[in-house]
């Protein structure tokens, strides 16, 4: 079998440390093998016809070479493709975006084409910088080094639409009731309503005035997301105000793309300054029959040295079950990690250098939800809610009081129902709410280790569509 004249399909090839190695799963009207062979031709260095100009170099240095596939069915499958890291430029992730994640979604053999995950190779891992802070810079600015209690904040709401004065004052109320972290929404910059510098300056007095009174550090997660030189003009600004401890600068990755995120990220560590990445944006080509799995990103997220970043929530408002966003989590937390192939996950090491990334637990959380989220997570996690704060019956201050409690409560070995006895702000988030129960996360990290051989056969068995559940 070949595709465009040349046969990509090399069984016998085993990955070198230098290759990457990107795990497909597709579908499509020609069997797998010949889906495999486009893959590799379209995303490395062939096309749909012989070359006159393709020579002997080309082919032993630069083709991507098929090394496995997992047959579903005669025309289904997953494939494991290696591409040598000669075949990419330095530096430049929007090369590689072009090549591996590009022309290749359209081809029209293809039915259904999903790229679940990708190993880097150290050698192209020492090109970045990785994050400035990572998780224990943040906990110095948070002042949690020594606790290590997990950090609690929040998303004033509504999304978009109060003043600068009402907005600073939601993020003050947060501050009294201890919050660590108050954040705009990812659809918030700087509409008429609420201008970026002025909302800058009333939060910062709020934090100054809600420090004095807790005596805590506060942060607010500041969204800079725009064109790329108003990004940079609001970077210069916060620079010569000397913001470093008291702003994360917010960036929405996703939607500000590669390019311009790889040289914020340059000036955000030159000046210090600390990052917050939201994804917003990522599930309009991650959900579908075609799409890259946001794994994907948050390694390329990582890599570029964001500090901390969103991945959803497995026991809130989006979408992905509590064992996939386990896996995003060590994605962030974890230097070596081991292939889990029911999610599609690849075994990785990330260079010594690349800082962890603190991770962001963030979409439908209320205080009843952190019992669970710490048992999934661990300490090492940023848990934020904003309607589970300001929709709160007492309101924002007590919201973020119920929050507290509950971060509280699980440090001191004592569960949210029981604090809550005690506590009538974590008692009103519970009525309302409710309580997920941690046990039920505990048994699902012990049903994924347990049945890791099964989980792996079901997903061989069933194609895409027996993965990602973390059970059956
Ligand atoms: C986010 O930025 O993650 C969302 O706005 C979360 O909002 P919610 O806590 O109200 O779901």
């Amino acid at each position: 079998m070949a595709y465009g004249g040349y046969g990509y399909l090399d069984f016998k090839y085993s990955p070198t440390d230098d290759d990457f190695i990107v795990l497909f799963w597709a579908t499509g009207s020609v069997p797998i093998e010949k889906i495999a062979e486009a893959i590799a031709a379209e995303s490395s260095v062939g096309s749909w016809t012989k070359l006159a100009t393709m020579n002997e170099n080309v082919w032993t240095h630069y083709r991507a070479r098929v090394f496995w596939i997992g047959k579903v069915g005669k025309n289904s499958g997953f494939i494991k493709v290696a591409y040598p890291i000669e075949h990419f430029d330095t530096k430049n992730i929007m090369q590689f975006q072009a090549s591996v994640l590009g022309n290749i979604f359209g081809l029209k053999e293809l039915e259904e084409l999903y790229v679940f995950d990708i190993s880097f190779p150290k050698g192209y891992q020492r090109q970045f910088g990785g994050p400035l802070h990572g998780i224990e810079g943040i906990r110095k600015l948070v002042g949690t080094e020594k606790t290590r209690r997990p950090h609690v904040g929040t998303i004033v709401k509504p999304k978009v639409g109060l003043t600068p004065k009402e907005w600073a004052h939601v993020a003050y109320e947060a501050y009294s009731g201890g919050l660590d972290l108050v954040k705009d929404d990812e659809n918030l910059v700087d509409q008429k309503f609420c201008g970026w510098e002025e909302r800058l300056h009333e939060v910062v007095k709020a934090i100054d005035t809600a420090s004095g009174e807790t005596g805590q550090k506060h942060l607010y997660s500041c969204n800079i997301t725009d064109r790329y030189s108003r990004m940079v003009k609001r970077l210069d600004y916060l620079n010569s105000l000397k913001l470093q401890k008291h702003i994360i600068v917010m960036l929405d990755a996703y939607v500000i793309g590669m390019a311009a995120l790889q040289d914020i990220l340059d000036i955000t560590k030159r000046y210090g300054f600390a990052t917050h990445g939201h994804r917003a944006g990522f599930a309009a080509a991650n959900r579908g029959s075609y799409g890259v799995n946001f794994q994907i990103y948050e390694k390329f997220y990582r890599l570029l040295g964001i500090d901390q970043m969103h991945i959803g929530t497995g026991v809130g408002k989006m979408e992905g079950s509590p064992l996939v966003i386990k896996r995003l989590h060590d994605i962030a937390e974890q230097q070596k990690l081991a292939e889990k192939f029911y999610f599609g996950s690849l075994e990785m090491e990330f260079a010594p250098h690349i800082k962890p990334m603190l991770s962001i637990a963030s979409g439908g959380i209320d205080a009843g939800k952190i019992d669970a989220l710490v048992a999934l997570h661990g300490l090492n996690t940023n848990i934020q809610a904003g309607a589970g704060v300001h929709g709160h019956p007492g309101g924002t201050l007590k919201g973020a009081i119920s929050m507290r409690q509950a971060i509280d409560a699980g440090m001191l070995g004592i569960s949210s129902p029981k604090y809550a006895k005690t506590h009538s702000e974590l008692a009103q988030a519970l009525k309302v709410w409710g309580y997920s129960d941690p046990n039920e996360i505990k048994k699902a990290l012990e049903y994924e280790q347990k049945n890791a051989k099964r989980l792996t056969a079901q997903a061989m068995k069933k194609g895409r569509n027996g993965m990602e559940t973390g059970g059956e």
